[in-house]
């Protein structure tokens, strides 16, 4: 294995100094923000791997591209250069611009969910925003992930896959009636951005279609699936990336996407369909919260990004670059021992908390100790996705944990340069060696909806 193997593929034509602060700082600034690390000021942060969400930074084209942007209301270029790179990349005919992925979520929320009885939305697993949409609409997304997707230790090619035993079983004890749709999320970003594998896509859809359900995909990550789907799925080791991509698209009805991931933007959504009647339907209904068809949301230099970020982001060489620079962290992670999700996905490593912090138990969130420790000790940013982001607060008043219990390191994209990823992979090895230096576990001062992890106040217990 020779190093170029990680060698990141770019030059760097500007830079952002990074800024370091004392322990001192960090321990006043986490204090002053009760513990949680989504608080923090971002000038109070060292490496931030908080998200892979709008982070990235932008090509040498795209920044030139944006004095192109077409600001006219309506009609503008922008927009038809925008439109032309999605119809390319997902072959759908239709496609409707949000200013972010979860402006599409609702979308998908008013014209499917609303007005019906439905109870439930399926997924394999659902993120937060998407479970979000569904509990507008008084509905719960139920998780239906292939059984090696929980297990955070075993090799899986495809851990992101959907199990279609457990979708047919639930359709079957539920009934079509109680479902408004099935979404796909590739990747799976919940249990370490894994992905779904062509067959899983295909078969699921299948199903869905059987019981007239419409298939969607959640498609924030979706070229960083189409790598996966390159390296480890039979028969498409010599396909090109966008081809894989169109294939993977023509198994669903329709999509939405978190431009902000695999597009390689600060901003941008869309909701895209095959069929024309819902598509007019979705422009009307667009309107009242987005804006008119041709900006949803979107300045004309967004649109401009985002029509060079999606093939910037569906690059081969880009992408290898990218998914190695996360490989590469897990392998550095690996010499430490420290327990992580195997094997590495798109979008970070995701630390298992549970086996990290043996010694504080899971109702009292190791994965938010580790944040915090990671915070104090190096002023690298993590965050928890396991039993605050995800708990429940049931009907009783009980508390229910969530099956997972990970710390995601999210990489962003073209940011951080591996040296970085040793600085990450050092303070995590230490911590893991030695234990938390500062926790014995933290409470959480209120419970509410599942995305309170947010702003939550949390109450350490020191050592
Ligand atoms: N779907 C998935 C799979 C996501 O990961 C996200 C956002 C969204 C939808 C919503 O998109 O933020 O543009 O509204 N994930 C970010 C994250 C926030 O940190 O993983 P958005």
């Amino acid at each position: 294995m020779s190093s170029s193997q990680y060698a990141e593929p770019f030059r760097i034509k500007a830079v952002e100094m990074l800024k370091k602060t004392t322990p001192e700082h960090r321990r006043e600034a986490l204090e002053k923000v009760a513990w949680n690390v989504f608080q923090l000021k971002a000038e109070d942060v060292y490496i931030d791997c908080l998200t892979d969400s709008g982070t990235s930074a932008m090509s040498n084209r795209q920044w030139a591209a944006l004095m192109m942007g077409d600001e006219s209301y309506a009609g503008c270029e922008s927009f038809y250069r925008f439109e032309a790179a999605i119809k390319d990349l997902t072959g759908f005919p239709f496609v409707v611009p949000t200013h972010q992925g979860r402006a599409a979520d609702n979308l998908l929320g008013r014209m499917f969910y609303k007005g019906h009885n439905y109870k439930f939305v399926v997924t394999n697993m659902a993120f937060d925003s998407t479970r979000g949409a569904a509990m507008n609409f008084d509905m719960w997304a139920e998780d239906l992930l292939d059984d090696p997707g929980y297990d955070s230790q075993s090799y899986h090619p495809f851990k992101g896959n959907m199990s279609p035993q457990k979708l047919e079983d639930f359709i079957k004890k539920h009934g079509r009636e109680a479902i408004g749709m099935v979404i796909m999320t590739i990747t799976c970003n919940t249990n370490g951005g894994q992905p779904v594998s062509m067959a899983n896509i295909k078969e699921c859809g299948e199903i869905a279609h059987k019981y007239g359900l419409p298939y969607f995909a959640d498609a924030a990550r979706c070229f960083e699936n189409c790598y996966f789907i390159k390296e480890r799925e039979e028969g498409y080791k010599d396909k090109d990336i966008r081809d894989i991509a169109r294939e993977m698209f023509s198994y669903f009805d329709g999509a939405t996407m978190s431009i902000k991931k695999d597009g390689l933007v600060n901003m941008g959504g869309y909701f895209c369909c095959r069929d024309e009647e819902l598509y007019h339907r979705a422009a009307n209904d667009n309107m009242a919260y987005e804006g008119f068809q041709t900006y949803g949301g979107l300045a004309g230099r967004d649109l401009e990004a985002i029509a060079i970020g999606m093939y910037e982001g569906s690059d081969y060489e880009y992408l290898k670059g990218r998914i190695g620079q996360v490989e590469y962290l897990g392998k550095r992670l690996d010499e430490f021992g420290v327990p992580f999700v195997r094997p590495t996905g798109g979008n970070g490593v995701y630390v298992d908390a549970r086996l990290f912090y043996k010694d504080i138990p899971p109702e009292k969130f190791p994965g938010l100790c580790l944040a915090a420790d990671a915070y104090l000790v190096s002023g690298i940013r993590i965050a928890e996705l396991g039993a605050s982001a995800f708990a429940v607060k049931q009907p009783d008043g009980t508390i229910k944990l969530p099956e997972i219990d990970y710390v995601r390191i999210a990489i962003s994209r073209r940011v951080y340069t591996n040296s970085h990823m040793d600085i990450i992979a050092e303070t995590l090895g230490e911590l893991y060696k030695s234990g938390s230096p500062n926790f014995k576990g933290m409470d959480k001062k209120d419970w509410g909806r599942a995305d309170s992890h947010f702003n939550s106040h949390y109450i350490p217990e020191f050592k």
